[in-house]
């Protein structure tokens, strides 16, 4: 198949949009990262995506709409959920809701919860109304790979796999929406994001719990898969600069392989070009900055040959906590703190 390029202007929206109509999947730009649609009613097409994408069929997707009446639709909420939407949507805050009876089991993976979000990126929201129906989107990765956060990394997963792709240029957040769980008594955010459990807090006056509670199955199925991963094997190092860039260059050389090192505007000075593919992300002390770069970094390196990444650890708090997470998923653990 060949998979069409267009950009986000009237005429790539509404070309985009009658590909939702005839069943077919579209790659679009959000706030977050690129996401790949179908028509939320058409089962066929849903099913697509996780063939396309190498999903595993337990693993929900989330419900893209552009106005509260596709919300309505499909899902019912506690009352407090009209806060957080008039506060935080349209924008990266997904919500996970008790579904309506009538609302099928596809896109869902059978769940009694759904997720939707209703996304702040203006051309998402365009195609949902234009195509005239909800829209399920996973990331437009292939399953496993970093969330694309341009048209560039989508083709590089997904060329001739999908129909088209809407190129809206780079994703202003570059991370994942937050995934907030108010389907049970106690608020509880499933997947860390820009919409953090303090801003949250003050809107609803709960904070909500984070991560998947202990003893029962993990809640937001997506999660006990290996995410967000480049090619090569990633370690995090957390510390102050001076010690991580130390502990990188004491550790970071193993014969034959190439090696790669995520550093910041604080130590990328400290590092050997000769010996390293050196990235720098930015100023440590600007999450949002180093979450926008991070796949695009981690895509960097893989198109580089890198074999070996270390990357430096930043403060986990507020929007760091969803950088940090995100680089530990990609480091499936493998994460050094000094
Ligand atoms: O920013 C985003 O959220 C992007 C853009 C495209 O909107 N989408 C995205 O989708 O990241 P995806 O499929 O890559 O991640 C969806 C996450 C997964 O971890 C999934 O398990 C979780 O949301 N999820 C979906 N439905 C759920 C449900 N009913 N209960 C708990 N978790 C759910
Ligand atoms: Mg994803």
């Amino acid at each position: 198949m060949k998979t069409l390029l267009r950009s986000t202007d009237t005429l790539g929206i509404l070309e985009a949009a009658k590909i939702i109509k005839y069943g077919g999947l579209v790659a679009f730009p959000t706030e977050t990262v690129y996401g790949l649609g179908a028509d939320a009613r058409n089962e066929a097409a849903v099913n697509r995506i996780y063939a396309v994408k190498g999903r595993p069929a337990d693993n929900p997707l989330i419900l893209h709409i552009h106005d509260m009446a596709q919300f309505y639709a499909y899902a019912d909420a506690p009352e407090y959920f009209e806060l957080l939407a008039k506060a935080f949507w349209p924008g990266p805050l997904t919500v996970v809701v008790p579904k309506k009876s009538t609302t099928p089991g596809w896109g869902t993976a059978d769940l009694p919860t759904i997720a939707i979000r209703m996304p702040s990126n203006e051309s998402s929201r365009l195609l949902a109304k234009h195509a005239q129906t909800a829209i399920y989107a996973p990331s437009a990765n292939l399953s496993g790979k970093p969330s694309p956060t341009s048209a560039h990394h989508v083709l590089q997963d997904l060329d001739g796999k999908i129909e088209i792709v809407l190129d809206g240029g780079h994703c202003i957040y570059g991370l994942e929406s937050t995934v907030l769980d108010i389907s049970d008594s106690m608020p509880r955010i499933l997947r860390p994001g820009f919409i953090t459990a303090e801003m949250i807090h003050e809107q609803i006056g709960i904070l909500p719990e984070s991560g998947h509670p202990q003893s029962k199955q993990p809640k937001s199925p997506g999660v006990k898969y290996k995410h967000y991963a480049p090619n090569a094997e990633l370690t995090v190092v957390n510390g102050s600069p001076a010690s991580a860039a130390a502990f990188i260059n004491e550790h970071a050389s193993i014969a034959g392989k190439r090696i790669g090192v995520l550093a910041t505007d604080q130590t990328v000075e400290m590092y050997d070009l000769n010996k390293y593919s050196v990235l720098n992300i930015g100023d440590r002390l600007k999450p949002e900055l180093i979450g926008a770069g991070l796949y695009a970094a981690l895509r960097k390196f893989d198109d580089l040959g890198v074999e070996v990444i270390y990357a430096e650890g930043i403060i986990g708090t507020g929007i760091g906590a969803a950088v940090m997470n995100r680089m530990a998923k990609a480091a499936g653990g493998r994460v050094v703190n000094l």
